[in-house]
């Protein structure tokens, strides 16, 4: 077994380069379906996620040669079957982009219930609504979703939630369709731009995403034969922004995008952090214990849902007593739990949660419950007097380029140990 050892408390200082987002890259491979040909990602994280995702598109045909660590060449010409592995499938969420791919690509796909983040109810209604408004069938049985098509046409489609997934994968089943698709009430993240960028760049016409109303052309096909570099991540980027807040450090963050920061610049600013915005850099730092603050997540451009464990451990050790309220997921404060036993004192009923800042947290062994729970716990250990011993360090691998190098960059004392 795994774990980190983080020795605290250090102030983070220096610069670190910001990896590609994941939960672009994670949409924008299944993407790659939709092409009869060849083209070439770049700036792919190079994590657990994709290593699976490449895996399951090689099961399903496609040819993949990594160029570097962070790029592939991916070619989908012969896609020579319609049922996903299944244990693959359930070991992530994002296969659930299997569906629309396939949908536009083959009119057919088995994939097994998406895994991923133990972040309470997760359903995927509106992702199937949006199939059979385009004209397909939906079973879910035994653990396995199957979808066909015998043609997709074109709709309307009103999201009744606003959700990544569902808006992506909508977008994903009506690229090919006859005629065209709307998305109303469609999610703005910056990784649904990023993956209507990178389908319009290989031959599609999608038009208004990152506004709450996508319009989709259907095109006859998509060429490939093109190099697409995914987005910086926004939620790698906060993480290390509120890393510097929390430590009371100053860290340069290369290879971002300021625009996307801009709720979680508001929030370090109000609870006393200081940021200078370069454009395709950020420098955040902070010389004083942070101030309490009160959080909402909401959708984007609303304060990320991603970033609420990482603003937790700031406010656990804020001058004052804050509030977070989560409003996506229900179960997203199992963190507080682990941030306790380090002497934090954060209570947290149903979607609040209420922080009575204290002066100081100290090492303990931790674990991480879902994968933005261990990056708050890494930014914890680096705050704590003493050791940390942090577990479970799967869910950290399956998000974080290098997490540990990345730290250790910046002055954390920080290892891997294998017991
Ligand atoms: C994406 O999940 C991200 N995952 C999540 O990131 C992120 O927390 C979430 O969006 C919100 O920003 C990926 O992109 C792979 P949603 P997704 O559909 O698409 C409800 C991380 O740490 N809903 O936007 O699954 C749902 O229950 C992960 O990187 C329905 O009711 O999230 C939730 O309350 C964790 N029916 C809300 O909508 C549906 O059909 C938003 O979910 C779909 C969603």
């Amino acid at each position: 077994m795994e774990k980190l050892v983080v020795k605290g408390p250090t102030p983070l200082k220096g610069e670190v380069t910001i990896s590609g987002a994941k939960n672009a890259a994670v949409a924008i491979l299944p993407a790659t379906l939709l092409i009869d040909g060849v083209c070439t990602i770049e700036n792919l994280p190079n994590i657990s996620d994709i290593k699976i995702s490449c895996e399951i598109l090689e099961k399903l045909g496609a040819k993949i040669t990594w160029n570097n660590k962070n790029s592939i060449t991916i070619d989908t010409t012969n896609i020579n079957t319609t049922k996903a592995p299944l244990d693959l499938t359930s070991k992530f969420r994002a296969s659930y982009y299997l569906i629309g791919a396939m949908l536009s690509r083959k009119g057919e796909i088995e994939v097994g219930m998406p895994g991923g983040c133990k972040l309470g109810a997760r359903p995927i209604d509106q992702h199937i609504k949006g199939f059979e408004r385009l004209g397909a069938t939906v079973t879910v049985e035994k653990g396995t979703i199957s979808a066909k098509a015998k043609k997709l046409t074109g709709n309307s489609i009103y999201m009744d939630i606003v959700s990544v997934g569902a808006t992506i994968n909508v977008m994903l089943s009506a690229v090919l369709a006859k005629g065209t698709t709307t998305i109303d009430n469609a999610a703005k993240e910056p990784h649904i731009v990023d993956v209507a960028n990178f389908l319009n760049t290989m031959g599609a016409d999608i038009r208004g995403a990152g506004t709450d109303m996508i319009k989709i052309n259907g095109v006859e096909k998509l060429s490939g034969n093109a190099t697409y570099s995914v987005v910086p991540d926004q939620i790698e980027a906060g993480t290390f922004m509120l890393a510097a807040v929390a430590t009371k450090g100053d860290i340069t963050l290369k290879n971002c995008i300021t625009k996307h920061l801009e709720s979680i610049t508001a929030k370090i600013i109000e609870v006393g952090g200081k940021v200078e915005d370069h454009g395709d850099s950020i420098r955040v730092w902070c010389n004083q214990r942070p101030q309490k603050a009160n959080i909402k997540t909401l959708p984007y451009p609303g304060f990320p849902t991603d970033l609420q464990p990482q603003m937790g451990v700031v406010l656990s050790i804020a001058d004052g007593a804050s509030i977070i309220n989560e409003s996506i997921w229900e179960s997203r404060f199992q963190y507080t739990d682990e941030l306790n036993k380090m002497g934090a004192k954060i209570t947290a009923q149903g979607k609040t949660a209420f922080f009575e800042g204290v002066k100081k947290l100290s090492g303990a062994p931790v674990y991480s419950t879902d994968l933005r729970a261990g990056a708050a716990l890494v930014i914890a250990g680096t705050v704590a007097n003493g050791s940390t011993e942090i577990y479970n360090l799967e869910h950290i691998d399956r998000g974080y380029e290098n997490i540990e190098e990345k730290f250790r960059k910046l002055g954390a004392k920080i290892e891997r140990v294998t017991e």
